[in-house]
């Protein structure tokens, strides 16, 4: 914690690290002091409130939180605890029944249809636990399809595809269709669709909770790679642990409240004694 006082101005991720430690344990301390100062997502007492004919259902219940540009946040939370319903408020996919969400400080609810069309376009990418990639294209036309909408050229799009899908390990897959891919490459697919127009967040609603252990930590992988590379901001929910050591910082979410916040070093601690255990 001290430790966070000492630097108060430093400007880029990539500016040289003054430590000389493994790249591991460089890797494994909280990084969030050495991000720039910004906001990239702030949300400020959001109530989403589901008026279902007799019933009401609370699913945020006054939610707070600042994600800074270039994190990499977990949401964990209970099935049911509102990780989705926050998801679609950041994303502007739906709105809140109270409270604001800002987006590199602009207010979400003051755009209009066009700027909030663009904001879900080329400003967020978003990846869903089930993939949600259009069944009839092939993986190729499933990245181009957002750079059409974008404005790109066909030209432009398809050199584009190509490249995000070696960058997910699939520049040998880009005429299959979805079902003529694996669990963890349809994902791989809809990390590389998520891409397609360079946003700078990128929303993760339980991104490995349809794959086996293995294609889980593939995907985490990945995404931690964009995040450190490319310093794209991750925001991920998520009940799978193996998030965790991965996360700038996690946000704990119990029946539509934040109910704790640990940042990477708190979390270390706790990964460390797990492993204890394990072997033990
Ligand atoms: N469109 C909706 N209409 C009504 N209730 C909903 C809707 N979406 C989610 N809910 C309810 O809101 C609560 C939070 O759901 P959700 O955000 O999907 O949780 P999580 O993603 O953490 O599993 C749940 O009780 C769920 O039943
Ligand atoms: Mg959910």
């Amino acid at each position: 914690m001290s430790e966070q006082n000492k630097s108060p101005e430093t400007e880029q991720p990539e500016a040289e690290s003054p430590d000389t430690e493994t790249g591991e344990e460089t890797r494994l301390k909280s990084r969030t002091h050495l991000l720039p100062e910004e906001n990239t997502v702030r949300v400020r007492n959001v109530i989403k409130r589901y008026e279902m004919g007799k019933v009401t259902v609370d699913a945020l219940r006054g939610i707070n939180l600042e994600v800074r540009r270039g994190e990499y946040i977990s949401i964990m939370g209970p099935s049911g605890s509102g990780k989705s319903t926050l998801f679609n408020m950041i994303g502007g996919l739906d709105k809140p029944t109270e409270g604001r969400v800002y987006i590199d400080e602009v207010d979400i609810a003051q755009l209009d249809a066009y700027e909030l069309a663009w904001l879900r376009c080329r400003k967020i990418g978003y990846i869903f636990q089930s993939f949600n990639l259009i069944p009839v294209m092939t993986a190729l036309e499933n990245i181009t399809l957002p750079m059409i909408f974008a404005g790109k050229t066909p030209d432009e799009s398809i050199q584009k595809a190509i490249e995000l899908l070696s960058l997910v390990g699939l520049g040998d897959r880009i005429q299959h269709k979805p079902l003529e891919l694996s669990g963890g490459q349809q994902q791989r697919v809809a990390i590389a669709r998520a891409l397609a127009n360079d946003p700078a967040i990128v929303l993760a609603d339980e991104p490995t909770g349809n794959l086996d252990t293995h294609t889980g930590l593939e995907i985490i992988n990945l995404l931690r790679r964009l995040n450190e590379e490319n310093g794209v901001t991750i925001i991920t929910a998520t009940h799978d642990t193996k998030m965790l050591d991965v996360s700038d910082r996690i946000f704990h979410v119990e029946d539509g409240r934040v109910v704790k916040i640990e940042t990477r070093d708190e979390i270390n601690l706790q990964v460390g004694k797990l492993d204890g255990l394990e072997v033990g």
